[in-house]
């Protein structure tokens, strides 16, 4: 596997992998790898010629400044991961390659930097007005900013995303659309621990208790999707929210179901083609997501 740091050093290697039509798949993630990023990257490996994963710790999508500080930064043993699936290239840049002075004072200054739309306009309609926009003002445009910086600097053919994320995979489907970037958007399925617990860079933050009621969350998903077939969806979230508030050190922020095209909740399963139940709790001091397609 070859380390890259810089942008041009990567953009010039990756310019004679494109020369000799070799098909590139990009695995972008934030560091402390687990299970489901390698997933991802042995899925690249399957579809395209050169597989390259980034790993960067994105300061534009935190809005809280002590989530971004805590974020576990483990990037020898993230290495020695991606060697193991036989990762072609890692792009592990400092934040200087990515952002400039002024981009990171907007951020300082927590204005909502849209830069990165290179003068388009980019609208998310309702996608990012729901569930995770709603508890995390700005996120998804720092992750739109910093996905298309990526994909700009990678020019991948495929790019690869876990359907944990599944609100962020819709944004970033939405944003290499509006933009017209050469990019196939992929959604891989959710990755779980034996017990269900989605597999998260946050799991590690989890205490013993904490972890020990996780499983919690995937138990109620299960169920829910159980019992679609004979109970309405006010139902369900009753069902799920009644389950979830049952235990004490998880605080729920949100139960939805949602279409899974539009993200918007929907109050009957004929008002869309497919619903997604979505989640997301505090448990302690880990925010925790989850969802699945009922
Ligand atoms: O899902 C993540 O790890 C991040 O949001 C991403 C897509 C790498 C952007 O920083």
């Amino acid at each position: 596997m070859i380390i890259f740091t810089r942008v041009q050093e990567l953009q010039d290697h990756l310019d004679i992998v494109q020369n000799q039509q070799k098909t590139i798949g990009f695995v972008p993630t934030m560091g402390a790898l687990h299970e489901g990023h390698l997933a991802l990257v042995e899925i690249s490996k399957k579809d395209n010629d050169i597989s390259v994963c980034s790993i960067f710790v994105n300061p534009t999508q935190f809005n809280d400044l002590s989530d971004l500080a805590k974020y576990p930064r483990t990037l020898e043993k993230d290495s020695r991961m991606l060697e193991s699936v036989d990762c072609d290239i890692l792009f592990a840049p400092e934040i200087s390659e990515m952002y400039t002075e002024a981009e990171l004072e907007l951020k300082r200054q927590n204005v909502e930097d849209k830069g990165w739309t290179n003068g388009k306009t980019v609208d998310f309609g309702q996608l990012d007005r729901v569930m995770e926009g709603t508890q995390r003002p700005g996120h998804f445009n720092g992750v739109a900013q910093v996905v298309s910086k990526l994909f700009r600097i990678v020019r991948p053919n495929r790019a690869y995303f876990g359907q944990k994320d599944f609100q962020q995979l819709a944004i970033i489907r939405s944003m290499a659309k509006q933009l017209e970037l050469p990019v196939e958007i992929i959604g891989c399925p959710i990755v779980r621990e034996k017990d269900g617990l989605a597999m998260s860079s946050r799991n590690v933050r989890l205490t013993e208790t904490e972890r020990a009621v996780a499983p919690l969350i995937s138990k109620t998903l299960f169920k829910v999707k159980e019992m679609k077939a004979d109970h309405s969806i006010a139902e369900l979230k009753a069902f799920a929210e009644t389950e979830l508030r049952s235990e004490p050190l998880m605080q729920l922020e949100y139960f939805e179901i949602v279409d899974a095209e539009t993200l918007q909740p929907v109050n009957d399963y004929k008002d869309a083609k497919n619903v997604v139940a979505c989640i997301a709790l505090k448990l302690g001091n880990v925010r925790l997501i989850d969802n699945i397609i009922l």
